[in-house]
């Protein structure tokens, strides 16, 4: 095909799916006048929080990790990791970040700290005290 027909093909076929769009906007308008909205519970997340994250070392967990550490709302992420003969978690994180291009820096912040358990263990393998602040305050992400 000239690439004049083949354009020109394409505006047509543009055009098409630009018409169902709008045919599909106006149905959705027409048939949703009469559905009742009802809202939902009104959510809000408390000006400042705590965290305990788990999978900092992983691959999704790391991701979290780097998006908590940016959340200004958030104010102490509690880094849950098991023991491991690889080395300790702070470093294994580092190397999970630096491998994903994530800002190894970031992990200076104060409000982190770095805790050992397991979520496989009786109250995450935490001793008491800490696993009832957890339990009581705390946002708890668990990535295993
Ligand atoms: N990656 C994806 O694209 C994807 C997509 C959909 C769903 N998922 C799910 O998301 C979860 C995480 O995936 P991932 O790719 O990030 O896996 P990953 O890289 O293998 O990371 C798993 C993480 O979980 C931690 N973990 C495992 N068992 C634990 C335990 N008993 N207590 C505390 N920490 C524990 C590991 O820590 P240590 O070994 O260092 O202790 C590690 O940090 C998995 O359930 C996976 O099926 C992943």
């Amino acid at each position: 095909m000239p690439p004049a027909d083949a354009l020109c093909s394409l505006c047509n076929s543009n055009s098409e799916s630009y018409d169902q769009m709008h045919h599909m906007e106006h149905l959705i308008k027409q048939y949703s006048r009469s559905v009742p909205y009802t809202p939902g519970p009104h959510r809000t997340r408390p000006p400042t929080s705590s965290v305990l994250l788990t999978g900092s070392t992983g691959n999704v967990g790391s991701d979290f990790l780097a998006l908590l550490l940016s959340d200004p709302n958030v104010t102490r992420i509690y880094a849950l990791n098991r023991h491991s003969p690889d080395g300790p978690a702070p470093m294994r994180v580092a190397a999970q970040f630096r491998t994903k291009g994530l800002d190894v820096s970031a992990l200076n912040s104060k409000k982190l700290v770095f805790i050992e358990g397991d979520t496989a263990k009786h109250e995450l393998g935490l001793e008491s005290n800490l696993y009832s602040e957890v339990s009581n305050k705390m946002a708890i992400l668990i990535i295993s």
